[in-house]
């Protein structure tokens, strides 16, 4: 095998932050290659460099032996170096083939779009992929799990030789997931390099060659997957041993917190009904598009209900808008960070207080000493790595803007709290402090709804799963009968249990 890609002593500095010191990466054509490391650790960044967004303040690249600038996105695309970025790039207001081929519409000879051509051509491109999604369709009106297989369809629909993706499956199924590593294991076989980045070490098992560990900025070292172990590159990861991932469940259940009655969304043809006691963590399992988080919405009323009704304990509630759901300390954590839920250019102790206001201000008024106390606490309690609270938001790394998200609404001290996939894109450590989180939480009494995708993260928190399947729960297991089998079986609608 030949090295296709090559960086030597890479640093790059941020204001405020040594993003990458002295970091070493080597790419072998036809090598899946994983880049590993914790929230914060400089896999981005160092992505970037690779594909031109960023230059690195010191440090060469080798492309193909030959030392080579990249000074822009162009320069690397034109190396055959592509890119699906961490954060979804996608247009939404246009259509699904115009963003596969931006600035390489087909035209004819007056300029023209040729669109047969280019919903043609895209079409193919996805079908190639095995992405079920319609050319023509705007991709705002997409999942966020499609809008994420858009992105990687028009990475691949360049010729490239090195193919970087930075955590591409946060929001895929594991079927869809499936399908895109049968795809990278083709293209490997064809002598494509390829860099893969996840936090999802049991996908980083199944398909890398090799692991390379960064950990604050620092190159720690690089493992043949074959000859190492999860434990391992944990370690390398975190510097330090981690055990119980998971906290140990509840032992009893409170009384009746929030009681969902027959709840039907508009278009929807089956009613929900369910109930979360106090001191519970009650899981929702489901493929993506099951339904979970449109009824999360509807009844956090950020979408409209149809008919039901909702009870708190015990007592009928009117929640028409998210307002009325913090006025009754009901929080909720969307699974899309970007759009439902944090301002990006804003700081960090700006998000960290925006559900609960209330708390900062007097007669109207923003009390500074307030704000910074209330992030501080925040910050410290979540381990947000950040140089303070004035850093804006959008200069966190990806899993510190979600710690962000949880910490906007554990500040409202909510009485119920909904997360929906609360740990995608989170690293080991992280995703563990908040798995205690949440537990520590449900033991002072919260009732806590998880929505996730993430089999092991059902089956180690909740106390109760229920499982969706088209919009309705059609199934509900005690946490000692669950299996990821049986959910499963439930969730693709092979059987009805509810
Ligand atoms: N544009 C920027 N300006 C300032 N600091 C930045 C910028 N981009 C990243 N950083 C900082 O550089 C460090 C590395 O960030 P990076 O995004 O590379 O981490 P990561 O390993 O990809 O993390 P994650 O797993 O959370 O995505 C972080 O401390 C981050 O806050
Ligand atoms: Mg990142």
């Amino acid at each position: 095998m030949s090295v296709l890609l090559e960086a030597r002593g890479i640093t790059k500095q941020f204001p405020g932050t040594l993003a990458l010191d002295d970091v070493q990466l080597e790419l072998q054509a036809g090598e899946i290659h994983a880049v590993i490391g914790e929230n914060g650790a400089g896999k981005s960044t160092l992505m970037k460099i690779l594909s031109g967004v960023y230059t690195a303040d010191a440090g060469q690249i080798f492309f193909q032996g030959q030392p080579v600038s990249l000074r822009s996105p162009q320069e690397a695309i034109a190396l055959g170096i592509a890119i699906v970025h961490q954060e979804l790039s996608v247009i939404p207001a246009l259509t699904v083939a115009e963003n596969i081929y931006p600035g390489r519409l087909p035209t004819d000879r007056l300029g023209m779009v040729k669109y047969g051509e280019l919903f043609e051509n895209a079409r193919r491109e996805l079908a190639r992929l095995n992405v079920a999604v319609d050319p023509r369709a705007e991709v705002s009106t997409l999942s966020v799990a499609n809008q994420q297989l858009v992105e990687i369809t028009k990475a691949l629909s360049r010729q490239c030789k090195v193919l970087i993706l930075d955590e591409p499956t946060s929001a895929l199924t594991e079927h869809e997931a499936e399908t895109l590593f049968a795809l990278l294991r083709r293209l490997a076989a064809d002598g494509v390099g390829i860099l893969y980045i996840s936090h999802k070490l049991s996908e980083i098992f199944a398909l890398s060659d090799r692991i390379t560990v960064l950990r604050d900025g620092r190159y720690i070292g690089t493992r043949i997957t074959a000859e190492t172990s999860p434990e391992e590159v944990i370690r390398m990861m975190v510097g330090r041993e981690l055990t119980d991932m998971y906290p140990e469940k509840s032992t009893g259940r409170g009384e009746p917190l929030l009681e969902v009655r027959n709840l039907r969304l508009p278009g929807q043809q089956h009613a929900c009904s369910f109930t979360l006691y106090q001191g519970e963590v009650l899981g929702f399992a489901g493929l993506i598009g099951s339904g979970r988080s449109e009824l999360m919405r509807a009844i956090f009323g950020a979408d409209e209900k149809e008919s039901g009704e909702i009870l708190l304990k015990g007592r009928p509630v009117t929640i028409n808008s998210p307002q009325d759901a913090i006025d009754l300390r009901l929080a909720y954590l969307p699974e899309d960070r970007k759009a439902a839920g944090l301002f990006l250019d804003m700081a960090l102790k700006a998000n960290i207080e925006a559900a609960s206001l209330p708390q900062v201000t007097a007669n109207g008024f923003v009390v500074p000493a307030r704000e910074v106390a209330l992030a501080r606490e925040y910050i410290g309690r979540l381990n947000i790595s950040t140089y303070g609270p004035d850093q804006e938001v959008r200069r966190l790394s990806g899993g510190n803007q979600q710690k962000t998200l949880v910490a906007k609404w554990l500040a409202i001290k909510p009485s119920i709290l909904i997360v929906d996939e609360p740990t995608r894109g989170i690293d080991v450590g992280a995703k563990r402090e908040i798995h205690h989180l949440l537990r520590q939480l449900a033991r002072e009494g919260v009732g806590v709804i998880m929505v996730s995708s993430e089999l092991p993260e059902i089956l180690g928190m909740s106390d109760r799963i229920l499982v969706m399947h088209e919009g309705a729960i059609v199934a509900e297991l005690a946490a000692s009968e669950a299996t990821e089998e049986l959910i499963m079986t439930y969730a693709s609608g092979q059987e009805n249990g509810a």
